[in-house]
């Protein structure tokens, strides 16, 4: 069963010196049970693909693609509600990864 899905996942931010385009045309999925780490060089985008499955990003960063959170489409959610629903269910491999996610993502600096 798939848990997290990405099809060519695109976050743009908007900044005062134009578009910076840090993600293009990332795509994973993750089935329950399943860990996947990020690798790679500093600046290639990691802190913010986990910034956009957990919605942290500010209102004018522009995500684009497919997310799904088992079949739900993360970019849909209205901000809180991931956060809230996770709360009302039992633990499970999404909210648990999510949670690894979210420890990780205030140590970036810039996340
Ligand atoms: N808030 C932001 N506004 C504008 N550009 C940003 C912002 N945050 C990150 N970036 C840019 O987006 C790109 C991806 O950055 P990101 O922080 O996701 O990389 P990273 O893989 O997590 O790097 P590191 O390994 O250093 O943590 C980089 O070019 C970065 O400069
Ligand atoms: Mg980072």
């Amino acid at each position: 069963m798939t848990v997290l899905r990405a099809e060519d996942l695109r976050v743009t931010y908007s900044t005062k010196g134009g578009d910076v385009p840090a993600v293009r045309g990332v795509s994973f999925e993750i089935d329950k049970g399943e860990v996947l780490g990020l690798a790679g060089e500093s600046g290639c985008g990691k802190s913010t693909i986990a910034g956009a499955i957990l919605r942290l990003h500010s209102p004018n960063t522009k995500i684009e693609g497919t997310l799904e959170l088992e079949g739900e489409d993360v970019l849909s959610l209205k901000p809180g509600r991931l956060r809230a629903d996770d709360l009302r269910r039992p633990p499970t491999a999404s909210r648990l990864a999510g949670d690894r996610a979210a420890e990780s993502v205030p140590a970036q600096g810039h996340a």
